[in-house]
This record gives C-alpha cells, sequence and structure tokens, in this order.
C-alpha cells in the first residue's frame, strides 16, 4: 500500500511542472480508491460525490467518528486544504 502511493506521488511529482490534471493529493488517493477514484476492489469510488460530503467524510475520519480500517491514519495525513483540493477534484470527475 505504502509503496503504490509513494509510486504515485512520484509519478505525480514527475507530471508536475506542466499542470497534472490532478492535484497532487488526489495521486495518493488513487492508489486505493483506483483509477480516477471509481473505487477499486472494495474501496468506495470517490469520483463524482458531493464534494460537502467528502469533506464531512474525510473530517468524520480525522474526528475518529467513522469507523474506519485505514482512512482515519490517511485523513490526519492531509491539511484541511489539501483535502479541499482532493475533495474539488473527485467532485469533479464523472461517477
Ligand atoms: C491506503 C489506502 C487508502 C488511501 C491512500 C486513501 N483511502 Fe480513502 N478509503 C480507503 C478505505 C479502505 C476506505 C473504507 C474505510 C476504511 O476502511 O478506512 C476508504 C474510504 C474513504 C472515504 C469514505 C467513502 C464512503 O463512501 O464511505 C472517503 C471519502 C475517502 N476514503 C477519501 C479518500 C481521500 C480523499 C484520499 C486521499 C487524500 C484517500 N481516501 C486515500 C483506503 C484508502
Amino acid at each position: 500500500m505504502i509503496r503504490m502511493t509513494l509510486a504515485a506521488a512520484a509519478l505525480a511529482a514527475w507530471a508536475g511542472g506542466a499542470q497534472a490534471q490532478a492535484p497532487l493529493v488526489a495521486e495518493g488517493c488513487i492508489g486505493c480508491h483506483g483509477p480516477n477514484g471509481a473505487g477499486a476492489g472494495g474501496v468506495p469510488a470517490l469520483a463524482g460525490r458531493d464534494r460537502a460530503e467528502l469533506v464531512a467524510l474525510m473530517a468524520a475520519f480525522r474526528a475518529n467518528e467513522r469507523p474506519a480500517t485505514i482512512m482515519g491514519r490517511v485523513a490526519r495525513g492531509y491539511t484541511e486544504a489539501e483535502i479541499a483540493a482532493a475533495a474539488d477534484h473527485f467532485a469533479r470527475l464523472p461517477r
């Protein structure tokens, strides 16, 4: 998992400069949530979800108010601005 996330981050850094399509923070999500956040192997889809809902879910994970295997730790690893950028991005993608 960590390897995949790092690979995605490295790829994003490499694609950066020329304004990568997805913000760097979103590249860290797709390793688990699937290409374009479409969901993968039981990990829920993020694409096309309501932006405010995504932000609220992340806040709940951060506060330990929503049961999670991994998302509590993931959510606490990002700033609110990064979460907002990721939510913007996934909300714009087709479901
Ligand atoms: C290490 C794998 C992993 C990474 C990285 C990851 N997620 Fe998740 N995500 C999960 C899993 C697994 C769940 C299901 C809840 C749980 O078990 O923690 C989940 C659930 C969620 C949910 C709740 C969806 C729902 O319908 O319940 C949201 C929102 C979410 N993730 C957003 C994100 C965002 C945004 C990022 C990037 C900043 C991200 N995730 C990165 C694995 C991951």
